[in-house]
């Protein structure tokens, strides 16, 4: 493995460069894996959209050769500088000489190609201008007649464009992060391309088997065929780092398999697109309950500008801003340490100097809050705040969203287990956290529900509905926690199954 290949900053600027160039490099003994099957049928040459610093060239070299064949290499890279560090790798200038200093997604008449490779940038929704946004638009809609939800990442773009460029019985093989198959536009998307081409492996990592140890991406191999599509694909997954398994496994028919290092398992194409393909396969249960059934799920307040909204009891104190526009607020997941949060739990905060209030002022004009208030809102406007995206959407732009306190909450996402949390004290959550408002608002009813939410089996679940990044991490969408799957023999112990749907307790009337 060449050594830049190995190098990945952790953290600090270095990292952040790499992030916002999207630029995460494949490991030698994935590249392989990936090579081998787009030159299953003798492609002579390989196309790499986002060539950095050039291993799926050198892999298709070496490979290459070693099948006693000549490959020709083209591909596109935005950063002529990373091109550079491939020639210290092994790389000619020859091998180098077809690869375009080009945006891939934007570049006409680019060739169509019978081998299509990538790791395509993985650059968030977040970090791309309004203006290319819009471009990436256009280009969905020209090519597949629908546009994709704006928080779609740059990497799907680019499987969308290679897939355009694919020949007839061409391959493509892109290892992208696995919210291509779990966001929000992934069932349109998979469906639009599962109907068009065949989709015949998807590879997934163990966390302990990740290639990309320590980043918070959750890997995945999609291996694609321009062909007629097939009813069933294979799904593997890798359970031991860097093993040989996996390329020999594709350098062979494709075939079920069970090893301590691969299992690999034919499934069928509806059930894994409704599964989501990153995820185990399961049986396909329709009548499961749900927790929607039993709940309903918002997201926390976002403040738009925490810096000013979210205070400690101090400040608010030094700005004299009366009770009347504070909430008591849990805005850290990492201030929430237990599964309660009680009177004590906020007290505690408070002491450490933590922010634990949510200024909140209503859409009253300006001049009918008190002076204090004013005051600070005043600060507020001179610094900026009407003009920041949330609040500029907003009118007036201070008028606070508005949260009833939820009994149950959920923290969906952090290096600690995702988990289901007993409001106690009455708080609001910010974005950190889901509100989670059972159906019925009785006591008991609650306690019974989140006993059943706090039960291994239902924490299992929230890998079949969230989204899952890099060492065992999922973040969950408020739509998305309330399909979490309960299991049936926990709702029939507690008897929730039958408060349910029982109609004198109008458990549904109230929050549909
Ligand atoms: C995730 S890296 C992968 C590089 C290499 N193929 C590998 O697997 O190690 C993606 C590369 O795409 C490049 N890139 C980013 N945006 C691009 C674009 N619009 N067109 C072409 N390349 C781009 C980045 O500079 C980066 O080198």
């Amino acid at each position: 493995m060449a050594p830049q290949h190995q190098i990945l900053p952790r953290s600090g600027p270095e990292r952040e460069a790499l992030r916002k160039k999207g630029q995460f490099w494949t490991p030698e003994w994935v590249a392989k894996a990936m090579v081998a099957y787009v030159l299953k049928d003798g492609a002579d040459t390989i196309f790499d959209p986002a060539v950095g610093t050039g291993v799926f060239f050198l892999t298709a070299k070496k490979l290459a050769e070693q099948m006693g064949r000549k490959i020709h290499l083209a591909g596109c890279e935005l950063d002529p500088e990373t091109l550079k560090h491939g020639k210290e790798t092994g790389l000619e200038e020859a091998d180098l000489q077809e690869v375009r200093i080009e945006d891939f997604l934007f570049t006409l008449s680019l060739p169509q190609a019978s081998a299509i490779i990538a790791n395509p940038p993985y650059i968030r929704h977040h970090r791309l201008a309004a203006d290319y946004k819009l471009q990436l638009q256009k280009l969905a809609m020209r090519l597949m007649g629908f546009t994709l939800d704006g928080r779609a990442g740059l990497h799907i773009y680019f499987l969308l464009r290679a897939l355009d460029l694919l020949t007839p019985d061409g391959r493509l093989a892109f290892i992208m992060p696995a919210d291509t198959c779990e966001g929000v536009s992934a069932p349109r998307l998979w469906d639009w391309i599962t109907r068009r081409f065949r989709l015949e492996a998807v590879v997934t990592f163990a966390p302990e088997a990740s290639p990309f140890p320590g980043v918070d991406t959750n890997p995945v191999i999609f291996m694609i065929r321009k062909a007629n599509p097939a009813p069933d694909f294979f799904w593997l997954r890798l359970m031991q780092p860097e093993a040989a398994a996996l390329s020999e496994w594709i350098m062979r028919p494709f075939a079920e398999v069970q090893s301590d290092s691969l299992v690999c398992v034919k499934r069928d194409l509806k059930e894994g697109l409704a599964a989501g393909l990153s995820r185990f396969p399961v049986d396909i249960q329709p009548e499961v309950p749900v927790l929607g059934q039993f709940a309903s799920v918002l997201r926390g307040i976002a403040t738009g500008a925490n810096d000013f909204f979210f205070l400690s009891r101090r400040q608010a104190l030094e700005l004299e801003l009366p009770d009347e526009f504070l909430i008591p607020t849990i805005g850290r997941n990492r201030d929430v340490k237990s599964d309660r949060i009680t009177a004590e739990t906020m007290l505690e905060l408070e002491k450490s100097g933590k922010p634990t209030l949510l200024f909140a002022p209503d859409d009253r004009p300006w001049d009918l809050f008190p002076p204090s208030v004013r005051r600070y809102l005043e600060k507020g406007a001179e610094g900026g705040l009407p003009h920041r995206p949330l609040l500029a959407t907003r009118n007036p732009w201070y008028k606070m969203e508005f949260r009833k306190a939820p009994p149950l909450l959920f923290a969906y996402l952090g290096r600690r287990n995702a988990r289901f949390i007993r409001n106690l004290a009455g708080v609001v959550p910010l974005t950190c956290l889901l509100c989670v408002y059972p159906k019925s608002e009785e006591k008991d009813y609650i306690e019974r529900l989140w006993k059943i939410l706090q039960h291994p089996e239902t924490i299992q679940n929230l890998f079949r509905v969230g989204k899952s990044y890099g060492s065992g991490c999922i973040k969950v969408e408020p739509r998305a926690l309330e399909k979490l799957p309960l299991p049936t023999h926990l709702l029939q112990d507690s008897k929730l199954e039958s408060v349910a749907t029982s109609p004198q307790l109008n458990l549904f009337g109230k929050n549909n």
